[in-house]
Parts: C-alpha cells; structure tokens; sequence
C-alpha cells in the first residue's frame, strides 16, 4: 500500500470502483470511533446514532473488550473445533447462565445463526415432534429481516431482498406481524408447523413495536401448539431495548434464541443459538458446524462484551435515556410538518418522515444531520433509525436532541 494519505472522495471513489454496489453508503468517511463518537478522515466528530445497526451498544472500541481481543489474539486466535480450545467452554457456560438456556451453538454472523436456528427447528420437528420428513414449515412474519442467506431472503417480502435470487427455499408461511389471530389460524390449521420465527421489535423495518402483549399470546399459542418460539434477537437482545432481551418486556423466553451484533461489541462477529438441552441435542458430531464458530478470540470477546453490558448497567441507561428521547421527539413531531411520529423501545427508536412532497427527504434530512455531526442512515425510504451506543449519557443525548430539532426544523 502507498503511504499516501487518501482524500475523502478518493476513497469513497475506491470502493465505488473495485467494490461491488451492495450497498448505498452516506459519503463519510469514518477513520476512528471512541465511545458514541466517530471521526473523519478529515478529523470531523460526529455522534454515532446507527450503532453499526446495533452492533456497537457498548461503544465504539470499548476498552476492555478490545484489550480482551489483542491478548487473545496474541495467544492463539484459531483452532477450529477439530480440538477443545481453553476459552470455549468458559463462554459457554457463562453465556447460557447470562440467557438462561441450558446450552449455546456458537456460529459468527446473525444470518448463520438464523440458519443454525432453522435447521435446529427442523431437525427437532422430524425427530422430537415427529413430522413427516420434509413436510416441517416455519411461520415468520411479513417485514421480516433475518439475513441475507438464499434460505432466508426466500421468506422475505421485500423485492430488493429476494428478487431474482430464485429457486427459492420452501417451507416457511408468511404471516402479518402483530397479529396473534393470524398465527392461531396457521397453527390450528396446520399440524406441520415446526416454528414460529419472529424479531420481538422488527429491526429493519424501522423499529416497529408490536402491540403489549403479542410476544406472550404468540407465546402462548406456540407452546399450546408444540410449536418452538424463536426469537431473532440479533438486533433486539443485548440491552438494546431497555430489557437484556426485547422479550424480556413480556417475561416470554424463547425455545430458540438468536444473538449477534453486540455480542461482541461491534470488536469481531460473534453469534450464538441457545437453547434447552432437549432441543440443542437434536444436533449431533458432524451434522452442523463452522470453521470459525467457538473460536477462542470470539468466545473471549463475547464474555468482556457481555460483561460491559452488566457492568456499566447499559440496559438499565436504554430503558432510561429511550423513554427520554421518545418524550423530546413527540415534542418535536408535535411542532413540525416534517416530522410525523417516532416509535421505538429503550435505544431502538425512529422517526417517521413526511416525505409526501419530497421523496427523498428522510435522506436529505440525513445529509443535514451529518453535517451538524449525528450519523444516522434511513431505512424504507421515510424512516430515520435512530440507535446510539447504549453509554451515551443524558447531556449528550440532549445535545443530539437539539442538533436532530434544529435539523428538522431547517428543512
Ligand atoms: C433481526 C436481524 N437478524 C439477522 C440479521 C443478520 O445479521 P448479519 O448481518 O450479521 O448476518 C440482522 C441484521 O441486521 C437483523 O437485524
């Protein structure tokens, strides 16, 4: 590499060049992130208000989790799970006692672990409840975001997801979400149904809350009907919502729960299954794995990053600071034509944009607020997401309250 010091646009035209156009980056160029700041290349700050979408709850580059993977990485980084490593099973046994599951599958990314929970659930269905062999089906809901496998954008609803990426993976029955009728119709209709997949807060449908009370009767219904509740709580868990778990809200646990993102604090990917033994037992030596899965960076990175959630009381700041900036955004909304409402739970929140007459202005209002230095991307075209690093503490969160009210208003 050059030792050349690259401009902002040279950059950005690097990746626009030799990088496939996945994805529609805002033009910043981030080189450094402490805390819930990220700089620039050009040493601009700004608040970070996206979280790398929620991976990054216990702050950009935490200390100790990133004092954590330099000494393991020292150490001893790979194995693969050929042979026992000695960090492993200390996770293990600490991130089942964190849950409360009796045992954990690690995998790496939220979309593994979605298709580790798929398979767990078949694979249960055929030789615990006793399906007919193929016939097993999982229920999910429509605005689902699950991931990006072929297996996982075959139950997606959004053309941008799924389109053109065909044969599609069978097996899956869509329902609407926040609709405790629906799933009680399918689960009576149907005695093939394996599961009931579902985000207990849709994510990247712009942090949709369901009604009080659909978690527990969905629940309720799934346990009634021999059917597992899976919650895909890669986005939600992890004190994001102001419970260490979104399901937590209704005091519903989960047969099958999925954790990703801020396992590790944004440090390294690091997800995980967790179940009951009767479940997780399901799985035998050979029938399921991962090269990098387990691997002793990860399973250390995954202690320090939980540690940090329960030490420096993380969720409980969620739950406070959410309620706060909920109350300051309906202010907001109440005076402004640009601004309709905000939704959300603990620091998973965002604004809904009255783009009738301008289509394209939650970006707009996104360009702006970058230049007033708060990150935050929109999703669905009028839906401004809004999730800092769960350390922020309430004067920054009101000094990001005034730079998103002057923002607004400015337009
Ligand atoms: C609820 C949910 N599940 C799964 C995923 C996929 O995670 P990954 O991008 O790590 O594969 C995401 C990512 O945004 C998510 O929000």
């Amino acid at each position: 590499m050059e030792n050349k010091k690259l401009t902002a646009p040279e950059l950005m035209e690097l990746e626009n060049k030799y990088g496939a156009h996945n994805y529609h980056p805002m033009p910043v160029v981030l080189e450094r992130g402490e805390g819930v700041h990220v700089w620039d290349v050009d040493g601009k700050r700004y608040y970070d208000f996206l979280s790398a979408y929620s991976a990054v709850n216990q702050g950009h580059c935490h200390p100790k989790i990133i004092n954590t993977l330099i000494e393991q990485t020292r150490k001893l980084t790979l194995t693969s799970r050929a042979f026992y490593n000695d960090k492993l099973g200390v996770y293990e046994e600490f991130v089942t006692r964190f849950f409360g599951y009796d045992k954990v599958l690690p995998m790496n990314t939220g979309a593994e672990a979605v298709e580790t929970a798929i398979k767990l659930c078949r694979k249960w269905a055929y030789e615990r409840k006793k399906i007919a062999e193929n016939n097993a089906q999982i229920v999910v809901c429509e605005n689902n975001f699950h991931g990006r496998t072929t297996t996982i954008v075959s139950f997606s609803v959004d053309p941008d997801a799924y389109s053109n990426y065909g044969p599609y993976t069978p097996g899956f029955v869509v329902i609407p979400y926040n609709d405790v009728n629906a799933l009680e119709q399918v689960l009576t209709a149907n005695p093939n149904i394996a599961g009931f997949l579902v985000e207990p807060v849709q994510g990247e449908a712009g942090a949709y809350v369901p009604d009080e009370g659909y978690l527990r009767a969905c629940h309720a219904l799934c346990r009634r009907h021999q059917v597992l509740f899976i919650a895909d709580e890669v986005q939600t868990g992890i004190g994001r919502t102001g419970k260490l778990l979104a399901c937590d809200h209704e005091e519903v646990h989960p047969d099958i729960l999925i954790l990703g993102k801020a396992l590790s604090g944004g440090a390294y990917p690091v997800s995980a299954v967790l179940s009951s033994s009767d479940i997780m037992d399901v799985f035998r030596p050979g029938q399921h794995g991962s090269t990098f899965g387990g691997n002793p960076v990860a399973a250390a990175v995954a202690v320090a990053a939980l540690e940090v959630i329960r030490d420096e009381h993380l969720t409980e700041n969620a739950q406070e600071l959410g309620q706060y900036f909920r109350a300051e955004m309906d202010k907001l909304c109440q005076t402004s034509e640009v601004a309709s409402f905000v939704r959300g739970k603990g620091l998973l929140n965002a604004l809904i944009i009255n783009n009738e007459n301008h289509k394209n202005l939650a970006w707009d209002v996104c360009l702006k607020l970058a230049e007033n230095g708060l990150l935050a991307k929109p999703t669905h075209t009028n839906i401004i997401r809004f999730a800092p690093p769960l350390v922020i503490t309430r004067s920054q969160l009101t000094e990001c309250i005034s730079i998103i009210g002057d923002t607004i208003r400015s337009f």
